[in-house]
């Protein structure tokens, strides 16, 4: 049996509510993905003390401070990374309260609308910035809200709808806002919960909230809850199972069990769809409004069987508008077509899904139609290979990770680490589940051997060719030394320097094609990092002890679910002594001293060469001697001698060693 990780939605709520509630919370089961991470991450820029989320869901203890208590002028930005739901609640909350910060996210958020919540906000008085683009993170908030809030939402969006009830709340404003479907509810269910008081039904064909408050500042009680299983991430495990990729030993498809499900109605419509489409689902021990979390749970067992193809249309789209991309999954496994409308809302997600589902399954050779406000597919039981893309987005990568682990099929995704947003040991899941192993994803390859053999000229190609992405050591060192620089820590104390204090630069990387780019505070740094006034240091910043412990854990972490190549002296060692396939690349002597003499952009004259061999060989033996990383070979790594090769026949021949050593499909 597989645990699902908490429900992402409630657990953003539990945190900003325990934190703006006054006493102290206890809150079990909480999602510790990066979503969950970056607002718990933005509270403690707010003054308010989150312990980390911890990874088995185990209990943690918030001690709230008010409304009140929130910093208005909170130091630094805050960095929502890809999280809509951290952004748009922070809207609404910050600006109710009169906060005056920045707000950022990474490049899929910064391409997310905002305008749908700051309007309403700024009729009710509050205003905003725009750094760059009108309606565009990065923002500063800066007035607040002091008029009652009445907004017809033209969607149905919990973001919206949960970001207007924070604001009133904070502004001590009360507010009415009506949205075309009903979005899902667990804001007013937490409201209510916490004291404040909350009504809601239907008025016409519109689903209609309403929240009372008489004053700023009024308090709302701590929570005592347990944060159900997540619907959207239980699905992925379901449809596996449905569509008979659950293998438990020889005997072919196996049923799946899973516990402690999330069942609100606002959020289930997958499921009915599911049922629909002829999947069997039992529920049992369903407790309609668990006492502790108010939101309805049961544990489910789920068949194996054939679907048939459906139409998802009209109503039920808020109640399922997560779980879109698998069921397209689910459809292209149907018999006959599947046809989803009235969905445009997909095309402002994490990434435009309706786009991202049509290229990926168009790359599979599965028969698809777009529409403004949806898609069609037509359902096949062919086997299917190919590469295709996570789009920034996590539930695109979960969703063709199911399809590519249907035993008949083989996909790779090029980027695993996108799970780490609402379900981080989705791979981990996947491989249990499957009873294989790396089901799906590019394996973690490192890539070590002395200077001027010929590892990171060759990494960033290398990974390129895997469908993976090179984890540039050298530009992350580069993007601390310039993180230090622009914190203003005088450079004779840097050596002193603790692991939070290197944490607190916000150094970190962003996906893109073949590589990982870093990034400061959630931006790209770009050119600055090859200045002369960073090149000059780095050598210094990579002594710095607490560097390179987090450099370690940087490393780790978005090593943990493949398709990274990392080039080093110790990382198929040190690093990554687990890792799929360990590559040692060496050369001889004269071929590195006449690769290095080109590099710098000399002719490799005879006594050049042999003036650099000379130091070369020198600093081979400090490599392997020094105290930090040293340079070894591992165990059980592939030697390559690149002598005599070129570029293109050194990234071939790594490539291919790489494929016949890695190959699991
Ligand atoms: C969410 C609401 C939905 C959903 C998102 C989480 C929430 O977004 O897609 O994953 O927690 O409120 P919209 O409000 O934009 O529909």
């Amino acid at each position: 049996m597989i645990r699902i990780p908490g429900d992402k939605s409630i657990s953003h709520r539990a945190l900003l509510f325990s934190a703006i509630a006054r006493g102290r919370s206890r809150i079990r089961g909480l999602l510790p993905g990066a979503d969950c991470r970056a607002t718990a991450e933005a509270l403690r820029t707010l003054g308010v003390s989150i312990p980390t989320l911890p990874g088995d869901g185990s209990e943690i203890v918030v001690e709230g401070v008010g409304i009140e208590g929130l910093l208005r002028r909170p130091e630094g930005v805050i960095d929502c990374g890809n999280s809509g739901t951290t952004a748009r609640l922070l809207l609404g909350l910050l600006s109710g309260a009169g906060v005056r910060v920045v707000l950022t996210g990474d490049a899929s958020l910064r391409s997310r609308p905002m305008g749908r919540v700051t309007e309403p906000l700024e009729r009710a008085g509050a205003s905003f910035e725009w750094l760059e683009e009108p309606g565009r993170l990065p923002v500063r908030v800066s007035g607040t809200v002091v008029e009652a809030i009445d907004h017809a939402s033209p969607v149905a969006s919990a973001q919206v709808k949960s970001a207007l009830l924070l604001a009133g709340l904070a502004a001590g404003v009360p507010v009415t806002v009506t949205e075309p479907g009903r979005s899902r509810d667990h804001t007013e269910r937490m409201l209510r919960r916490c004291g404040a008081r909350v009504t809601e039904g239907w008025s016409g064909d519109l689903w209609q909230v309403d929240l009372g408050v008489e004053r700023a500042g009024e308090a709302l009680e701590p929570l005592d809850l347990e944060v159900p299983g997540d619907p959207s991430s239980a699905i992925f495990p379901m449809t596996l199972a449905i569509l008979g990729g659950v293998r438990g030993g020889r005997t072919g498809a196996s049923p799946l069990e899973l516990k402690g499900i999330g069942v609100n109605p606002t959020r289930i419509g997958a499921l009915h769809v599911l049922e629909r489409m002829g999947a069997r689902v039992e529920r049992s021990d369903e407790k309609p409004t668990a006492a502790d979390s108010h939101e309805p749970v049961a544990d489910l067992l789920i068949h194996p069987g054939a679907l048939e193809g459906t139409t998802i249309e009209g109503s039920v789209i808020p109640s399922l508008i997560d779980e879109l991309p698998i069921l397209a999954v689910a459809g292209a496994r149907a018999q006959g077509r599947t046809v989803i409308r009235n969905a445009e809302e997909l095309r402002v997600k994490e990434s435009d899904r309706i786009e991202a589902l049509v290229r990926n399954f168009t790359a599979l050779g599965v028969e698809v139609e777009d529409f403004p406000d949806g898609l069609s597919i037509e359902g096949s039981d062919r086997a299917l290979s190919g590469q295709v893309r996570g789009y920034h987005d996590h539930r695109i990568a979960m969703a063709f990770a199911v399809l590519g682990a249907l035993p008949e099929n083989r996909i790779r995704i090029d980027d695993p680490s996108l799970v780490e947003v609402s379900y981080p040991d989705f791979w981990d899941a996947l491989d249990r589940l499957t009873g294989r192993e790396s089901v799906g994803r590019p394996p973690v390859v490192t890539l070590d051997g002395p200077a001027g053999s010929g590892k990171s000229s060759t990494a960033r190609a290398v990974a390129e060719a895997l469908g993976a992405r090179h984890l540039d050591s050298g530009a992350l060192f580069r993007a601390v030394t310039l993180g230090l620089l622009e914190k203003g820590y005088p450079e004779t104390e840097w050596g002193a320097l603790t692991l939070s204090d290197i944490e607190g630069l916000k150094v970190g990387v962003e996906a893109e094609e073949g590589r990982f780019r870093p990034t400061i505070g959630g931006r790209s740094v770009g050119a600055a990092i090859r200045s002369a006034r960073v090149t000059e240091r780095v050598p210094r910043t990579a002594r710095i002890p607490a560097v390179r412990e987090w450099l370690l854990q940087l490393q780790r972490r978005v090593g943990r679910n493949g398709g990274v190549v990392v080039d080093g002296r110790d990382t198929g060692t040190v690093v990554f002594p687990d890792a799929e396939v360990k590559i040692f690349l060496t050369a001889t002597l004269q071929e590195r001293a006449r690769r290095r003499l080109l590099q710098e952009g000399e002719e490799p004259s005879p006594e050049g060469i042999e003036a650099e061999s000379k130091r070369l060989a020198q600093r081979d033996h400090q490599d392997e001697n020094r105290k930090i990383a040293p340079l070894r070979r591992p165990d059980d790594a592939i030697v390559i001698d690149t002598t005599g090769l070129d570029f293109d026949d050194q990234v071939r021949t790594i490539v291919e060693t790489v494929r016949s050593a890695g190959d699991r499909g």
